[in-house]
């Protein structure tokens, strides 16, 4: 993992790393995330739930990429590592399906990285964590990922905090261009489609903090995915990817996102 120095007010200034634990309900936060989460949550009570459901489906979709049939998965922008056994980690969550499963971690926040790799359980050869800016894949993309065989990238709530489009757009074009063959990249995105005036007030309020977030209205996202066709149920809310499961049974609202998976055209789902 490359050394990179935290910047002077590290700890002083909101970190999206560490209010999104807050809303998860983690331990990996300070006072200026739980002032700035309270905030938030007295705007829109629906919002830690929101976190949670992301954070679920991202175990989720590690367990369907490997039974896929994946080995390799890419967690890009992958947050702390959650303490919690109701919030299982992307490498635990592949690791329940398969022990052969290599899982790469990449966040731009070093703590974050620290973190992740201090906190790697099972198989130590099985497991990386990387901190690199996700724009600049070259810095991501460790010897452990194979060129040769698919891997299965999850790019979960992280492009709401590329407010650029054209640089969201690069990112996704730039794994396109990288991916083997039978590859595939989830997404989840923050919508303002289910919830307008809260997510354009949670909007101004992060701005003012210093953490420019741009919630994406589902045909916005569904472009960021192009040309990649989409697995079933195809771009949906959060909650609703996976049928049979609990999350299914959750309001569409609570979500506040959408999901979707894109597969390698080489592998139609
Ligand atoms: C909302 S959290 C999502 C964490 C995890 N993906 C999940 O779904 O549970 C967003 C994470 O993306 C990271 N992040 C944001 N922009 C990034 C970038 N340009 N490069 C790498 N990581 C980034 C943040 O540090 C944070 O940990």
């Amino acid at each position: 993992m490359s050394a990179s120095p935290l910047p002077d007010d590290w700890a002083t200034a909101p970190s999206g790393a560490r209010l999104y634990d807050f809303l998860c309900g983690g331990k990996n936060h300070l006072r200026a995330e739980r002032t700035l989460g309270k905030e938030l949550l007295e705007r829109a009570r629906w919002l830690s739930r929101a976190a949670k459901i992301n954070r679920a489906h991202g175990a989720l979709i590690a367990q369907h990429f490997v039974r896929q049939g994946l080995r390799l998965i890419l967690d890009l922008g992958c947050g702390y590592p959650s303490l919690s056994n109701a919030l299982r980690n992307v490498h635990e969550a592949a690791a329940s399906i398969s022990a052969g499963v290599t899982v790469v971690h990449v966040d731009h926040d070093p703590v974050v990285a620290a973190h992740a790799r201090a906190l790697l359980t099972g198989p130590k050869g099985h497991t990386r964590a990387v901190c690199a800016d996700v724009r600049k894949l070259d810095q991501a993309l460790v010897p452990e990922l194979d060129p040769t065989r698919p891997w299965g990238v999850l790019l979960h709530d992280v492009l709401p905090w590329i407010p650029n489009d054209l640089e969201a757009h690069n990112l996704l074009a730039d794994l396109r261009a990288r991916l083997p063959p039978g590859s595939a990249i989830s997404i989840t995105h923050l919508t303002a489609d289910m919830h307008p005036g809260d997510v354009e007030a949670l909007a101004a309020i992060y701005e003012e903090a210093g953490l420019p977030v741009r919630p994406r209205t589902r045909d916005q996202i569904r472009e960021l995915l192009d040309p990649w066709p989409l697995a079933e149920p195809g771009l949906v809310p959060t909650n609703r990817w996976f049928d049979d499961r609990l999350l299914s049974q959750i309001q569409d609202e609570r979500s506040a996102a959408y999901a979707a998976v894109a597969w390698h055209p080489s592998e139609p789902r």
